[in-house]
């Protein structure tokens, strides 16, 4: 038999499955280990994307891997909703606790991000009676339909797949390096109550604390506390979509913790469950039981092996201080992004909370520089290290090392990233 080759799989990949499912590397796995990826040629790379926020325990965790194990001989699928299990309410009551606010707190499980989102909305508009729901541009929240409606982003989410549902408004995100300020956001916040829905119509507004997607731009925390007012006076919900943001990646369990608002409604997943697909939403007890008996839920939802799985990283979340541990890699990657600057004279800004970390590229004038960041990634992608890029203009690489990444292999990568950058 011929040794399996990447070119010889991706031609029969472009054959055999369609090109909307767009492929980052042309690259295929063999196997994983923590930060490290080999492909089918037996060529090794060092993970800086984690599949894309997943894995910040790394891959194949041993204590995620067992967990799974001892579930495969237990029972693999019962449909939840159908016959339940106790390792769902254990892993929601530990959510409702690890969530920022003391309140009385339920959670519910889903499969995937786009899932837990459709959810969260599907809620508060229950909770509320209320149709209206308000996105910031720029931000990502999935490629479902209510999902692509809140995106704030066009290409390449939302070309061709409209219309989409109604009574879902955008106002820009408030991001100071791109000119718009928290009182832009603000008074934009204001014209759509004057002009486009009254604010009791509104049921929610939601919002990523740090855009993933859209670039990695954290919320100023004015903002924050200003929708906070905002939705306190009218009766609206605060949804934090934490999908990318949460279990250690900021350096704190969720990324709402840096702020000192809390939100009523959270949604979660990527991390949450080390590679296997779980998402939740979490929020108070009166909004979550709004939804009647049978509204929520799904076949896969709340999955067992997934369920495993999250109990197991956050153990090991918890038992690794993953959450100091990624600040001290993300205070170590932006030193050394910041001792780039001087020689790479694309990077206009370095920016992050914990290892949620980007470097954004700007040409001689100060425009996006989208053709510099591709040439990053290609040239790390070459040297073995697999980077990911971000931002509406597609300008920013962002960093999502595993949290258990070795010291050894985190400088390995940034030695190929300092060269990718100086070439
Ligand atoms: C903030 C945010 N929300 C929602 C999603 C959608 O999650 P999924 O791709 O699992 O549906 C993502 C995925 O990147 C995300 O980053």
């Amino acid at each position: 038999m011929t040794p399996l080759n990447n070119a010889a799989i991706d031609a029969r990949r472009i054959a055999a499955t369609p090109r909307g499912i767009g492929i980052g590397f042309p690259i295929y796995a063999e196997r994983a280990l923590n930060a490290e990826l080999w492909d089918v040629e037996g060529r090794r790379y060092i993970d800086f994307g984690s599949g894309i926020a997943v894995l910040n325990t790394g891959h194949r965790h041993p204590r995620v891997v067992e967990a799974i194990r001892a579930q495969l001989d237990r029972f693999t699928h019962t449909a939840y909703q159908v016959v339940p299990y106790e390792s769902v309410v254990s892993l929601a009551e530990r959510l409702n606790k690890l969530t920022p606010g003391t309140h009385a707190k339920k959670t519910a499980f889903f499969t995937t991000g786009a899932e837990a989102v459709e959810n969260a909305i599907k809620i508060a508009r229950a909770a509320t009676r209320r149709p209206g729901v308000i996105a910031l541009g720029g931000g990502f929240h999935g490629r479902t339909f209510m999902g692509m409606a809140l995106t704030g982003k066009v290409v390449p989410y939302k070309t061709g797949f409209g219309p989409f549902p109604g009574s879902i408004f955008h106002v820009p995100a408030p991001i100071a390096l791109h000119g718009v300020s928290v009182e832009d956001s603000l008074r934009a916040i204001d014209r759509l109550f004057k002009a486009d829905i009254e604010p009791e119509q509104v049921a929610a507004m939601i919002l990523e604390p740090v855009q993933g997607e859209g670039g990695f731009y954290a919320a100023p925390p004015e903002f924050m506390r200003a929708l906070r007012r905002i939705c306190d006076s009218y009766g609206i919900l605060l949804i934090a979509d934490e999908i990318q943001t949460g279990f250690g990646r900021t350096g704190k369990w969720f990324a709402m913790e840096h702020y000192d608002v809390v939100p009523d409604l959270m949604t979660m997943a990527k991390s949450l469950a080390g590679g296997t697909p779980l998402s939740a939403v979490c929020g108070s007890a009166s909004i979550m039981d709004a939804p009647a008996p049978g509204g929520l839920g799904g076949t896969y939802a709340a999955n067992a092996l997934a369920i495993a799985s999250a109990h197991a990283v956050l153990d090991v979340i918890e038992e690794e201080k993953l959450c100091e541990r990624a600040q001290v890699l993300g205070d170590r990657l932006k030193a050394r992004l910041e001792g780039l600057r001087a020689r790479v004279p694309q990077i206009s800004d370095v920016r992050g909370l914990g290892a949620m970390v980007a470097v954004e590229f700007a040409d001689a004038h100060g425009a996006p520089d989208p053709e510099f960041t591709k040439q990053v990634q290609a040239r790390a992608r070459d040297a073995g290290l697999l980077l990911l890029t971000c931002g509406v203009h597609a300008n920013v690489v962002r960093f999502l090392f595993p949290l258990t990444i070795e010291d050894a292999v985190l400088e390995e990568g940034l030695g190929i990233l300092a060269a990718a950058l100086q070439a």
